[in-house]
């Protein structure tokens, strides 16, 4: 049988923001490459470091084109925005690092899908009327 999806990319996570969803769609992709290994027994604690080191990494890049984007276009809930990104980044420390002691990688992964689908479908989807704003006006 073909390995099932952890998390399913679905239309409605798209923000329709091409560089935005390519990057969620980017760690979406390392999560349930993650899933995989987690599941056939394979997340070793060389691997489990590898693969969330790159998590880290490329959520960060993600989140500094984000917060970029929203900068430049004036977006009034940037702080609130950057500070929830910087809660992730605390929580998913404090969480790694249960998920290595207990030798658990699921309780990370469960962590990294709800908390990436609720951010993607709930703050980032608040500021796509923002950027369509701006881009409209900016064509005028
Ligand atoms: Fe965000």
């Amino acid at each position: 049988m073909l390995p099932p999806l952890f998390i399913k990319w679905q239309n409605k996570n798209n923000t329709g923001i091409q560089l935005i969803d390519e990057q969620h769609r980017g760690i979406v992709s390392i999560v349930n490459s993650f899933y995989y290994l987690a599941e056939k027994g394979m997340c070793n604690d060389a691997l489990f470091l590898s693969i969330t080191k790159t998590l880290k990494s490329y959520s960060l890049i993600h989140f500094i084109v984000e917060e970029r984007i929203l900068k430049a276009t004036e977006y009034p809930d940037l702080a609130k925005h950057i500070e929830t990104h910087r809660k992730l980044s605390l929580e998913t420390k404090r969480i790694e690092y249960e998920a290595i002691r207990d030798n658990d990688p699921m309780l990370l992964l469960k962590f990294l899908k709800k908390w990436w689908i609720e951010h993607i479908n709930g703050e980032d989807m608040d500021y796509v009327p923002h950027l369509r704003m701006y881009e409209e006006n900016r064509q005028i």
